[in-house]
């Protein structure tokens, strides 16, 4: 099994931890941090549905949360249905931590890999920003 492989198979593991009862779509994500250490997270869902979390937000800012500003990679996928792409707003929330790889599932449960900045080209960051966050922040 490779780093691919292994990382879709924790996030399949963790997406069995969903709270998805309105759209019964369950997501697992993990993320590596720069420093190596790995964070996990899946979807959760609210009866007010604008207040769900996505699974990859649920992993980044579990991170965050633990002193991480710096994440390397994030896999995502999902149980009840034919590959998961990251929504538009997780792909913003990769940004902010300056994500480089992002791995996801096709239709057949294997592991493909973009680099982000494939999946949210001309992007706006932090660096865009006259004051750009410092990283104690
Ligand atoms: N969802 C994620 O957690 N990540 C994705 O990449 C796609 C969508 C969740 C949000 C919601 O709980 C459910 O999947 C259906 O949209």
């Amino acid at each position: 099994m490779n780093e691919a492989q292994r990382l879709i198979a924790e996030a399949r593991n963790v997406a069995g931890k969903s709270y998805s009862p309105y759209s019964k779509f369950r997501v697992g994500a993990v993320v590596i941090a720069a420093d190596g250490t790995e964070y996990s997270g899946c979807n959760v869902e609210n009866a007010a549905y604008g207040a769900s979390i996505c699974a990859e937000a649920n992993a980044i800012t579990t991170a965050a949360a633990h002193g991480v500003r710096e994440i390397d990679t994030v896999a995502v996928t999902c149980l009840d249905g034919e590959g998961c792409t990251p929504c538009g707003n997780c792909r913003q929330l990769m940004r902010e931590f300056g994500v480089n790889r992002v791995i996801m599932t096709d239709e057949s449960g294997a592991p493909v890999e973009y680099p982000l900045d494939k999946l949210l080209p001309m992007s706006f960051g932090p660096d865009d920003l006259q004051s750009s966050r410092s990283v104690d922040q």
